[in-house]
């Protein structure tokens, strides 16, 4: 048994949407995720796909890409990533009625891996804009966004203690903690992710959603602070899952 992580799949069977255009990692993406996934992941091993999992905007325009997920090996567990409009912050139950012993949709509940609680949402950060000099050095940044984004924080926030709060009051007291937005921003070293991380004493910290090579040192990555900090966007990773606990 182990427990593998992968993000941003953006699948996208049911619409236009192809991501050839953000290089050659992305080019024909679909067939490494099943290559890779298949040859890595065995069915008792379980996988969190930590967001942006589809492009469709519906339900309906997503069920291809659900069911592609579907058949990957292993227990698969979601997490909501921006992209998933599909996803209904306020319906999350009614996804893991339908998808009952197919697929596991983690938000305000949890799951357990052995005697691990895998705990997480969405999250958020705010990612500007940000004003540079001529040498590229910040300056400054739009201080209305940034308001917007201490409100999302706070709100993903409260879905995150939720999500701790059942996984500790169900007894768990080692967790794995996934977020689909990376914990800090580039402006910061610690955030109410990385203070909750160290409140519950997580042992890992996984996240995704970075894209492009300019991008994956946006937020903390490896140990800090005895917590292992993972990116496991897709188009880091090549889309090889990423082992997170044996
Ligand atoms: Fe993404
Ligand atoms: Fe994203």
């Amino acid at each position: 048994m182990a427990l593998y992580a992968l993000g941003d799949l953006h699948l996208s069977f049911q619409s236009d949407k192809s991501m050839d255009i953000f290089g050659s990692v992305w080019k024909r993406h679909e067939r490494k995720i099943e290559k890779y996934v298949n040859r890595i992941v065995k069915p008792d091993d379980t996988l969190v796909l930590t967001g942006d999992h589809s492009w469709g905007r519906k339900l309906p325009e997503c069920r291809e890409d659900l069911a592609f997920i579907e058949r990957l090996p292993g227990r698969k567990i979601l997490l909501r990533g921006n992209h998933d409009m599909f996803w209904d912050a306020k319906k999350t139950g009614r996804l893991n009625e339908e998808y009952k012993n197919r697929l596991f949709f983690l938000q305000n509940n949890f799951a357990v891996y052995e005697d691990y609680a895998l705990v997480g949402t969405k999250g958020f950060t705010f990612e500007g804009p940000f004003y540079l000099d001529r040498w590229g050095n910040i300056t400054g940044w739009d201080e209305k966004k940034e308001e917007q984004a201490e409100k999302l924080v706070a709100r993903e926030m409260d879905r995150l203690r939720e999500s701790f709060r059942q996984a500790a009051d169900a007894g768990y007291r080692k967790f794995i903690m996934f977020l689909h937005y990376p914990p800090t921003n580039i402006l910061e070293e610690t955030s109410p992710f990385t203070e909750i991380a160290e409140e519950y004493g997580v042992s890992a910290v996984v996240y995704s959603h970075c894209h492009g090579e300019s991008r994956f040192g946006d937020s903390i990555r490896g140990e800090f602070h005895g917590i292992n900090y993972m990116l496991v966007s897709g188009d880091f990773l090549n889309f090889r899952p990423a082992l997170v606990l044996p």
